[in-house]
């Protein structure tokens, strides 16, 4: 991983214009808990409450534990991360779809989520819900038109275009979506596990896109548990773990690193992998952001390590 003098370089090592800021987030979810452990922290009284009323007692879980990361224009940068780390809410709060307890989130245009989920008319058929997708990002009728051929050309899937949506394979879905996500060339793309459904083909063509938005000035945020679709496509990665970044870096290192844990731990290997993500977490950079009152962002990496 290349190392960065303590308070030196700005983070991502790039000049280019600062497209997404991201300074001391922290997004907690207060959640109903059935374990024993969440109904000892309760007082006596308010349990007898929640048999009363067959509640359970609420746990406050700590998504994100005060996240800091600077995107700029060109960049495309993976977060990879076990289940439950963070990834899907990081990506929610720049999209500002979540709003974070602290910190402060800034992107310099509104950002594109594009997920599993992306809701879709499923009694419509992809055409028609490509012209659906294109008037809710923004587009008028006319460019809605317009951007149809380019859409329906990058989702290739043939005469399936103009079959019911209920009808698609999960792989047919995903394309459709990026597709559509695609057409109106946003500034800020975020992609939470959207793309791994998709074929080769279709991995190729995503890819080529995704380059082209980049080389426009556009930036984009892609979460996969394919480290190899992270090494591929993305110039940098960040590894997120209980909420905080690990390492924050060049994406085939970080990708790599993050696999070795992974694996370690898929093999019951737990001291393994501790000791490699408090490596990890020892080797990495900490970005200190400073926000000015016109909203200017400066920021500067911190090495972690002897910490
Ligand atoms: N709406 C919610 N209410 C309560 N807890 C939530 C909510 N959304 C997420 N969480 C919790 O926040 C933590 C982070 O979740 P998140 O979805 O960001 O993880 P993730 O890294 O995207 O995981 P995955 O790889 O499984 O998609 C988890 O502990 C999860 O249970
Ligand atoms: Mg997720």
């Amino acid at each position: 991983m290349p190392r960065r003098d303590a308070g030196s370089h700005p983070a991502g090592g790039t000049d280019a214009p600062v497209h997404v800021v991201v300074d001391n987030v922290h997004v907690r979810y207060t959640t109903p808990s059935s374990a024993a452990t969440a109904r000892a922290q309760v007082s006596l009284p308010r349990r007898a409450l929640h048999r009363l009323v067959g509640s359970s007692p609420s746990v406050l879980v700590r998504a994100l534990a005060g996240v800091s990361l600077v995107v700029h224009a060109g960049e495309a940068v993976g977060v990879v991360g076990l289940n439950g780390s963070g990834k899907s809410t990081l990506l929610r709060v720049v999209a500002g779809l979540e709003r974070p307890a602290r910190g402060t989130v800034l992107a310099s245009s509104v950002p594109l989520l594009l997920g599993v989920n992306a809701a879709m008319l499923t009694e419509l058929s992809g055409r028609e819900n490509v012209r659906l997708g294109c008037l809710a990002m923004g587009m008028s009728p006319a460019e809605a038109t317009a951007a149809l051929p380019d859409v329906v050309e990058l989702a290739g899937i043939g005469a399936a275009i103009d079959h019911p949506m209920r009808t698609y394979s999960t792989g047919m879905g995903a394309r459709l979506r990026f597709a559509i996500a695609a057409a109106s060339n946003p500034e800020v793309l975020l992609i939470d596990e959207a793309l791994g459904a998709g074929d080769a083909a279709f991995k190729e063509r995503s890819q080529d896109r995704m380059s082209a938005l980049r080389g426009n000035a556009g930036c984009v945020l892609l979460v996969s548990h394919a480290a190899q679709t992270i090494e591929e496509t993305c110039t940098r990665a960040v590894w997120l773990h209980q909420g905080r970044v690990v390492l924050d870096g060049e994406a085939e290192d970080v990708a790599r690193r993050y696999r070795w844990f992974a694996w370690q731990l898929a093999q019951g290997e737990e001291a393994k992998a501790a000791g490699l993500l408090e490596e990890a977490y020892r080797d990495g950079t900490d970005t200190d952001v400073r926000l000015d009152l016109r909203g200017t962002a400066q920021h500067q990496v911190r090495r972690r390590g002897g910490r």
